[in-house]
């Protein structure tokens, strides 16, 4: 991958944007999607209202059909589909997709309900500069079903996770949290709708702290105001 001479971890804003905030370039983001990108549009609603000012310079895609592109497109941002399913190969489908992102060169890549595990070596090369966000209280629940075996669990609590990528599936450093109270009557529809609505709330958010520098990620840990987050933030659904 050309990523320049940046170094994982450091995020440097806008080495090639054209838009410009008043304190300097916008970072330069890539969301990355496999379905309906809900996650990708409340990114998209919070740069339309001007609470989130950053460049999306593209959203990536391993399904074709993913709704997510069409958001994209409907925004007049690129989209872009890696087809998993014609690729000759895993390698191959790797290849095509890092060469994507180094084309877009963005400073931050958000990972949005993309549901394929990366290579450890595209993961590295946007060590500090690759977020997710995973539906469940990290470190509880990793994978896949979270909602079904938390409610199967009888857990009193539920939520979403913002954290940092690293090679380990759902374990990197943790930014914020969003729980919810699970009720007696939820099922994981339910439970996935208030869920989400923390979703909407917290990625902007987390993003947002990245563009101001307020989130940084140094010697593999989380530092927020220059403090070290040991655990991440928690919201609670009220
Ligand atoms: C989100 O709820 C996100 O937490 C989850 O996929 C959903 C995507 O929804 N991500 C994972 O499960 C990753 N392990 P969206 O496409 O509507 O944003």
């Amino acid at each position: 991958m050309t990523q320049g001479a940046r170094p994982s971890g450091a995020i440097t804003k806008g080495a090639m944007t054209k838009g410009t905030t008043n304190k300097g370039p916008k970072l330069r983001v890539a969301v990355l999607v496999s379905g309906s990108g809900t996650n990708l549009q409340a990114i998209i609603n919070a740069i339309d209202n001007g609470t989130l000012p950053i460049e999306l310079v593209g959203v990536v895609s391993d399904r074709p059909e993913a709704f997510g592109l069409q958001r994209a497109r409907d925004a007049g941002i690129e989209a872009i589909a890696v087809d998993f399913r014609a690729a000759a190969s895993r390698a191959e489908y790797n290849r095509r997709l890092d060469d994507e992102l180094a084309r877009l060169n963005p400073d931050l890549i958000v990972l949005a309900g993309y549901m394929r595990i990366l290579p450890a070596k595209t993961v590295n090369d946007f060590r500090g500069r690759m977020l997710n966000i995973h539906p469940s209280l990290l470190p509880a629940y990793p994978g896949l079903d979270t909602y079904a075996r938390a409610l199967a669990a009888g857990e009193q609590w539920h939520g979403t996770t913002v954290h940092f990528v690293t090679p380990e599936l759902d374990a990197g450093p943790g930014i914020l949290q969003y729980r919810v109270k699970i009720l007696a009557d939820d099922t994981e529809q339910t439970l996935r709708d208030r869920v989400q609505k923390g979703e909407y709330l917290i990625y902007p958010q987390v993003i947002n702290w990245i563009a101001e520098g307020r989130v940084k990620f140094e010697n593999d840990c989380v530092m927020l105001d220059g403090q070290h987050l040991k655990n991440p933030s928690v919201i609670t659904e009220s």
